[in-house]
């Protein structure tokens, strides 16, 4: 087994083995946006990447990419159900994201999770050389840390939340609280999106274990260990590139003639995920129709909800809800040829995900509760133009760093409605500013500022981060 002095632990590679029904499968890359984060800048650097590559049974044989190894973990039928859409995906995710879908508590769950987090630290042990670093990802490895300081107290051990982490009124209802968050301070270093979440992870250490915490700084078993903020970001060049390309201008404006060349075009691109306020948006919409202030002739709006956890109940129900009001909507209100709402359940290349971002007069992003949303850093990034407005929800991560962007809570029916139309209206001119704005932060705060800032927190020398690409910049 190669060794490597960077080892990045996530649930997921960035390769995801898509099986379809009839057996057969395609490589294709992994939704969500810690996978796009990760492979932007991981590909040049000789680090191993250590995930599940989707699918169950023995783990596949994975080529390199460019100097990252894939070393995958396999997983199997029950492990699926109970540790990945069981414990992440029906305890943790949903009380991590406000509860805003009653989170299920099983006690069978937890041994899989135990089980699942010790293959991932043992994989993560094999792969590093003596004395690496080792960076592990978001809400499904929570115990690994810990079991990987157990392994190999050699090692300096990095974790990164990509999801929010809750305030202990909700974390306290977690059946197992202590072990997590013990787990979580194997780590020298915990990285979070917000400073509110370091906030809540110094208390819940304060309160379950006792350990004395300054600054957010917890001192457990003689050692420190750190939490601070780290707000993740996108690979701005890229988005840029792809949506400067002849091909993408060209399918943007091919978008609007099939959209029927309307006056104005809302997009959204969501996860089908509960936390996205979906559903909100949509009866907003619905509303605006009812009311006469959207007409569907000048006015359509683009929803794309890519397929996601197909196999847990909570998202085949919202699936079936958002369908059905889809259809009530574009039945009330859409014409011949003219429906009110283009609904998508697929996933899009990500160059026709920028040509929908250059098509779009508003961007509509209205999660409940978001770690942080690439996808309305995607949008800014693609505007090179200057124009197109972005709606965004006040409880997404990015409402910290887009503040010209029309914040709104997605759960006040009447002002989402309201931000809705005064972004649909608003001037050129005052679009030009805000985008200019926003625009300006995501340029310097890009995926490798993020991971730059994170590794030189983590190593205090700055060796990890200068096998990064591109050109080293001042810590904020
Ligand atoms: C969120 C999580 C990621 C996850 C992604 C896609 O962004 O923070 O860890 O990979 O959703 O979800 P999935 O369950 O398909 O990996």
């Amino acid at each position: 087994m190669r060794q490597s002095s960077l080892v990045v632990v996530a649930n997921r590679l960035p390769l995801d083995d898509n099986a379809a029904l009839d057996g057969a499968s395609e490589w294709r890359r992994s939704p969500g946006g810690l996978a796009s984060a990760l492979h932007a800048f991981l590909p040049p650097i000789p680090a191993t990447w250590v995930g599940w590559a989707g699918g169950v049974g023995p783990a596949p044989t994975l080529p390199d990419i460019g100097s990252l190894r894939l070393r995958p973990v396999p997983l199997s039928v029950d492990e699926l159900r109970e540790y990945y859409e069981g414990f992440a995906n029906s305890t943790l995710w949903p009380l991590y994201h406000d509860a805003v879908q009653q989170p299920v508590f099983h006690r069978g769950w937890w041994e899989t999770y135990r089980a699942v987090n010790r293959r991932f630290a043992e994989a993560a042990a094999e792969a590093a050389e003596p004395g690496a670093a080792v960076w592990v990802q978001d809400y499904h490895l929570q115990l690994v840390p810990q079991m990987l300081r157990e392994l190999r107290p050699d090692l300096l051990i990095g974790f990164f939340m990509h999801v929010p982490f809750p305030p202990p009124e909700l974390f306290m209802q977690l059946p197992r609280r202590v072990e997590l968050v013990r787990g979580l301070l194997g780590a020298d270093l915990i990285g979070f999106q917000r400073e509110q979440a370091a906030h809540n992870m110094a208390q819940l250490a304060e309160k379950l274990i006792g350990t004395p915490t300054a600054d957010d700084d917890i001192e457990v078993d003689g050692r420190t260990v750190r939490t601070a903020a780290f707000p993740v970001s996108i690979d701005v060049a890229e988005v840029r590139a792809l949506a400067a390309r002849p091909d993408v201008v060209a399918q943007a404006k091919q978008l609007r003639r099939d959209l029927g060349q309307p006056k104005r075009v809302l997009l959204s691109v969501d996860r089908l995920d509960y936390t996205k306020g979906i559903e909100h948006r949509l009866t907003a919409y619905r509303e605006l129709l009812r009311d006469g202030h959207v007409k569907v002739r000048d006015t359509v709006l683009v929803q794309v909800a890519v397929p996601s956890r197909e196999r847990v109940e909570s998202y085949r129900d919202l699936r079936d809800r958002i369908e059905g009001e889809v259809g009530r909507i574009n039945g009330e209100f859409g014409r011949v040829g003219e429906p009110a709402i283009h609904y998508l359940n697929q996933a899009f290349e990500r160059s026709e995900l920028a040509a929908l971002y250059r098509t779009a007069d508003v961007m509509v992003v209205t999660p409940l509760r978001d770690g942080m949303n690439l996808v309305a850093k995607e949008f800014v990034a693609a505007r090179e133009d200057g124009a197109g407005a972005l709606v965004l929800s006040e409880f997404a991560g990015a409402a910290a760093e887009l503040e010209q962007a029309f914040l709104v809570n997605p759960h006040d029916l009447d002002g989402l409605k309201e931000t809705l139309l005064r972004a649909m209206e608003a001037k050129p001119d005052d679009l030009k500013v805000r985008m200019t704005a926003m625009r300006k932060h995501l340029a310097k705060h890009d995926i490798v500022a993020w991971a730059r800032d994170y590794l030189t927190a983590l190593d205090h020398t700055g060796r990890l981060a200068e096998t990064l690409p591109g050109k080293p910049r001042k810590r904020r």
